[in-house]
C-alpha cells in the first residue's frame, strides 16, 4: 500500500537508548519522582525549588545524550518520503530535532524553552532557571492541555497511516490518536504490548533502534 500523509506519534521509548529513562518503567516514578511532586502546577506551587531542580538537571543532561537510530530513522523518512511526515512527539528531550527532524509538534513541551509565568511568552532556554525568576520550564503537566491540539487532530483526520512508536499509550489525550485515526492504518513500534495494542492494526515489538529503522527501510521501499 502506498501511503501520501503519515502521522507519527513518540514516547520516552524511543530515547530509551540514547540513555534517557522512560516514565513507567522504574516503579512510577520519574528519576526518582512522584509525578505529583514534579509534574503538576500544585508541585509546582508547592515547591517551585523542587520542581526547577528537576528541570535544571532534565535540561543539562540532554549535553550527555545524543539521537539514537530510531530517531535518526525518522528523520531520514521526513526527508526521504513522498508525501508529508508530521512527527508528534510527547518526550520534551531535543533528541528528535537535533536527529534533523523538521516537521515536528513537541506536544508536552520542550525542556529547551521556558515560558513567563505573567505573560505566557516562550523563549529559547539554554540555562538553568531560577526559582526566585518569573520564567517556568515550557512543560505540559498533567492538568494542562498538551500543545498545538487542533493541528494534531487536523493531520490524524488527513493521516491514511498512524505510528505510534516507544509509548505506554496511558496518558490521554495522545493515548487516544489511535482512535482518532482509526480510518488510517495504525501501527504500534514498542517494546513490548502496550496498554493500546490492540486498538493498531500491526504490531512489531522489540527495541526501537531495531524495529523503527527497518520499519522506516520498509516503508521507503514500498512503492
Ligand atoms: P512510558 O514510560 O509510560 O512508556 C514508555 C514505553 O516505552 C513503554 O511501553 C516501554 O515498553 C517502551 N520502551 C522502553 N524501552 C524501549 C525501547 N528501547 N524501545 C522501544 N520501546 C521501549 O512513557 P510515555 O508513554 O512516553 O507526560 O509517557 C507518556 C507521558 O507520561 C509523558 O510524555 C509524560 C508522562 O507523564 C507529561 O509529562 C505531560
Amino acid at each position: 500500500m502506498t501511503y501520501n500523509s503519515i502521522v507519527i506519534l513518540t514516547g520516552s521509548g524511543i530515547s530509551a537508548e540514547s540513555g534517557l529513562k522512560t516514565f513507567r518503567d522504574n516503579g512510577g516514578l520519574w528519576e526518582g519522582h512522584a509525578m505529583e511532586d514534579v509534574a503538576t502546577p500544585e508541585g509546582f506551587a508547592r515547591d517551585p525549588e523542587l520542581v526547577h531542580k528537576f528541570y535544571n538537571e532534565r535540561r543539562a543532561q540532554l549535553k550527555t545524550v545524543k539521537p539514537n537510530a530510531a530517531h535518526l530513522a525518522l528523520a531520514f523518512l521526513e526527508e526521504r518520503f513522498h508525501g508529508s511526515v508530521l512527527l508528534v512527539t510527547q518526550n520534551v528531550d531535543n533528541l528528535h530535532q537535533r536527529a534533523g527532524s523538521k516537521n515536528i509538534i513537541p506536544m508536552h513541551g520542550e525542556l529547551k524553552k521556558k515560558r513567563h509565568i505573567h505573560t505566557s511568552e516562550v523563549a529559547d532556554c539554554d540555562e538553568a532557571l531560577d526559582p526566585k525568576g518569573l520564567w517556568r520550564p515550557h512543560i505540559v503537566w498533567f492538568g494542562e492541555m498538551p500543545l498545538e491540539m487542533s493541528r494534531i487532530s487536523e493531520a490524524l483526520q488527513k493521516a491514511d497511516l498512524f505510528i505510534s512508536i516507544g509509548t505506554s499509550s496511558t496518558v490521554y489525550p495522545a493515548a487516544g490518536f489511535v482512535t482518532e485515526a482509526s480510518h488510517a492504518d495504525t501501527v504500534e513500534l514498542n517494546l513490548e504490548p502496550s496498554h493500546a495494542s490492540i486498538m493498531f492494526d500491526r504490531a512489531i515489538h522489540g527495541k526501537a533502534t531495531e524495529i523503527v529503522p527497518a520499519f522506516v527501510k520498509e516503508l521507503l521501499e514500498e512503492k
